[in-house]
């Protein structure tokens, strides 16, 4: 059996095993619901184990850059990890998971995001990281004033819905062409049975804000979570409670620490639980890292702290009269987690530093 990087020749094959795992009975291919992931540009970024000449074990990723609270950071987007059925349970994605962290990190990434929370990815060291409120939103709710809402364009309004992302301090670094693929092909402007989701707000002729709605197949054929948003909050909550079809259960909005505007837009509503974020990260580089959020710390604390390599996924992090050896799964916790006991409280003022928001995975 061969481990190795995949090449723009065998991406047809990966995506028919893509397809076999993860699409039995659906129409669409894998491949023209992550248009970027799967094409043959991005090949180098898939790690695959091939026998006998087939593709039996797949790892996919995206290589981009993320704002995080302004600073910019390489991340890799991990997912469609999947194996042959005949061969599972060999510990073949384990060593996929290896290969995909040491080609990914050579080629400057430093973190690495993985959709899905599966034993196989805590023991590589991939840990629960963020914090989300879920609230859901009643399709009574008043929303502050009223605003113009249109459909999002993908093509004519891509621009507009650039410029007011750009706004948010932590976010997916998106350049126009990508975004208007995404607009396109993700299921950012229709929810099933073509109902459109992704709208602008206007107030006197001028974009303030925009949305778009996610459909969850497991949650019935209707809109039924805000995927993203910028701008001013109210013109989202007004244009999201004139969507038609709405669960009764309500439209869940996650909300993260850093979002008070739309906390304070949803009162007097409160949060019906929270949690992490829905997908799992690893530290691949915590130098790296640790260079590119240093403008970030020095800003947040006098005594910033400092990330040293002792060994292969080992750390030394210190600060001031203080030190703590820890692993990469620990280092992941220290920086993005929000309930950490490993940690002592004196980095409370620097860590959690902002993480990528929950639903940017959906966009790989
Ligand atoms: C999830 C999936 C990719 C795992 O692939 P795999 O090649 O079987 O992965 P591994 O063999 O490395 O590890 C799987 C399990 O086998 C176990 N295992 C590894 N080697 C083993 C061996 N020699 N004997 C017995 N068990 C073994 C591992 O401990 C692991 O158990 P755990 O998940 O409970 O920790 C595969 O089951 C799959 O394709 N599932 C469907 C698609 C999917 O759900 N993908 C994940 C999207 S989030």
């Amino acid at each position: 059996m061969e481990f190795r990087m995949a090449d723009a020749h065998d991406m047809g094959r990966v995506a028919a095993l893509a397809d076999r795992v993860f699409r039995p009975d659906r129409p669409r291919h894998m491949a023209d619901v992550f248009p970027h992931l799967y094409a043959r540009q991005n090949a180098h970024h898939w790690c695959i184990a091939e026998e006998a000449g087939h593709v039996i074990s797949i790892v996919g990723a995206m290589v981009w850059t993320v704002i995080l609270g302004g600073a910019s950071v390489v991340v890799a987007s991990v997912g469609s990890v999947a194996t042959d059925e005949r061969y599972r349970r060999q510990g073949i994605s384990t060593r996929l998971l290896s290969l995909a962290a040491a080609s990914l990190r050579d080629e400057g990434a430093h973190l690495m995001l993985i959709s899905g929370e599966r034993p196989l990815y805590l023991r590589f060291g991939a840990r629960p990281i963020g914090l989300v409120e879920w609230y859901a939103l009643p399709k009574a709710f008043v929303p502050s004033r009223a605003f113009e809402i249109r459909a999002v364009d993908p093509i004519r309004d891509s621009a507009a819905v650039a410029r007011l992302y750009r706004c948010r301090s932590t976010r997916f670094v998106r350049p126009l062409p990508l975004l208007e693929v995404l607009l396109r092909q993700q299921p950012l402007t229709e929810v099933e049975e073509g109902k459109s989701a992704a709208f602008l707000a206007y107030e006197r002729g001028v974009a303030v804000s925009y949305a778009s709605v996610i459909h969850r197949p497991s949650c019935g054929r209707k809109a039924s979570q805000l995927a993203e948003w910028a701008g001013d909050p109210n013109g989202v909550l007004d244009g999201l409670t004139r969507l038609p079809d709405w669960r009764d259960s309500g439209m869940t909005i996650p909300v993260l620490p850093e979002e008070g505007d739309l906390r304070g837009a949803l009162a007097p509503l409160r949060p019906v639980r929270q949690t992490s974020f829905p997908w799992l990260a690893k530290i691949i580089d915590g130098v790296g890292l640790g260079r590119d959020l240093e403008a970030v710390w020095a800003e947040l604390s006098a005594h910033p702290p400092r990330i040293e390599e002792t060994g292969p996924d080992r750390y030394r992090v210190t600060r001031g009269e203080e030190a703590w050896e820890v692993d990469a799964a620990t280092l992941t916790r220290m920086v993005f987690a929000h309930d950490v006991r490993e940690r002592s409280t004196s980095l409370d003022d620097v860590w959690p530093s902002p993480a990528p928001w929950p639903a940017g995975l959906n966009f790989i």
